[in-house]
């Protein structure tokens, strides 16, 4: 049995934030509307989920002692990742010395923050099909596993980074330097690790929403939605899709690789399993044990779409995930560095048939920091492609 109580007094049901981006933001929101006491917590003041929870908050979440004593201080019954940024192994103790519960797991947290960490489970664990791969500590060693297996072309990513930071693609022995120092500025954090993988030459690539929620009889039940298709620009997504249509054969393989790496990750949440399919071939890819980006599309494609999905699992609610209607989704770029800009064309935007907006309200747009998405659902999920891309063309930020 779940009960919930009244935000702001003794019996409140409080839940944690750490990350308060555009995902956090709408997280934040599904929660309020359960009447949840929420904390938003970010690196920077004015973050998009500090706007819409009931306590916001500025630390440097990777700093285990500030962490820790924002925890304390707040005592919540929930603590929910929404970045990879975060001093896990904290979170690891704390939920140890069950202080809190984190979301899905303090060990999913921790293992997925590492390009490493959840690799070596899903290939060497599990034994999902993955891109051949290798780690590495220096350029000598890069071009050695180039040289004796990985071949060209191939990928190398900073083994802590996300949103394609540091990321970038070898055709030949003339990029591997340029690659090598490409991944040593992008990472998060300055040691020098990096993974090298085998290029997969895929038809597609979707994003399957995964669900673990309590069941009636208290069991935890996964529950799958349908396929996100998504188009990635530089390593950051650019345009998704809901349904992706795929081969039963593909789909099914897709639904038990995602259904392994969940079980093993364990805990209540959604989850973003990230697969390249070609024909019916499926390779894993990675995990978000959170909402995922590509998965804005569920706004306006999803009876539940993926936060409200999330906040329900993670408060032992019943979930469902089913479809409502076809659609896309399309990002809108800041444009311009400048703190506080303004949005020209709004109206244009949403004259669009069967549009919507979320303006995420960041205080400091960059050329290419992602500052809003459109959504559009159509019958035909290739006109709701097409109309979300005109709905985001539309929309004209600018220095204000
Ligand atoms: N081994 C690969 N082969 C082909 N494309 C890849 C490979 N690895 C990554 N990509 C492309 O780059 C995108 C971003 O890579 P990903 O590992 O998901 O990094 P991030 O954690 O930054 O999202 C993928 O969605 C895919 O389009
Ligand atoms: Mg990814």
């Amino acid at each position: 049995m779940t009960t919930l109580g009244t935000p702001l007094s003794p019996s409140a049901t409080k839940v944690m934030l750490l990350g308060s981006g555009e995902l956090g933001k709408e997280v934040l929101i599904a929660l309020q509307r359960l009447g949840v006491e929420t904390i938003a917590v970010d690196r920077y003041a004015n973050a998009p989920g500090h706007q819409v929870a009931h306590r916001a908050h500025t630390i440097a979440m990777s700093d285990p002692a500030q962490l820790k004593a924002l925890i304390e201080q707040e005592r919540p019954h929930l603590v929910v990742p929404e970045i990879e940024a975060i001093a896990t192994p904290m979170l690891q103790e704390l939920e140890a010395a069950g202080v809190v519960t984190v979301i899905p797991t303090a060990r999913a947290a921790r293992l997925t923050m590492d390009r490493e960490g959840i690799r070596r489970l899903a290939a060497e664990t599990l034994g999902l099909p993955t891109s051949p791969y290798r780690f590495c500590d220096s350029l000598a060693e890069l071009q050695a596993a180039i040289d004796n297996g990985i071949g060209y072309p191939c990928i190398v990513k900073p083994v802590m980074s996300s949103s394609g930071k540091g990321q970038s693609k070898i055709d030949g022995p003339a990029d591997v330097q340029k690659a090598w120092d490409y991944a040593m500025a992008g990472g998060r954090v300055s040691h020098g690790r990096i993974i090298v993988e085998g290029f997969i030459r895929f038809d597609y690539e979707i994003t399957q929403l995964t669900v673990r929620a309590r069941g009636a009889d208290g069991q935890i039940e996964t529950h799958f939605c349908d396929p996100i298709g998504h188009v990635q620009v530089s390593g950051d997504y650019v345009e998704s899709w809901q349904p992706h249509p795929m081969s039963a054969v593909a789909l099914q393989k897709s639904r038990d690789i995602a259904k392994a790496i969940t079980d093993n990750l364990g805990g209540l949440g959604l989850f973003g399993v990230e697969l390249f399919v070609a024909g019916d071939q499926v390779w894993f890819s990675e995990v978000s044990p959170r909402p995922h980006d590509t998965g804005m599309v569920t706004m306006a494609t999803q009876w539940q779409n993926e936060f409200e999905l999330h906040a329900r699992a993670i408060l032992g609610l019943p979930v469902d995930a089913s479809l409502k209607s076809p659609g896309a989704s399309a990002v809108i770029y800041g444009g311009v560095d400048a703190t506080g800009i303004a949005f020209d064309g709004v109206d244009e935007a949403l004259r669009v048939p069967g549009t919507e907006l979320r303006l995420f309200g960041k205080p400091e747009s960059f050329v290419k920091r992602r500052m809003g998405v459109a959504l559009a659902r159509h019958g035909d999920v290739e006109q709701a492609r097409a109309n979300a891309k005109l709905a985001a063309a539309k929309v004209r930020p600018r220095a204000a």
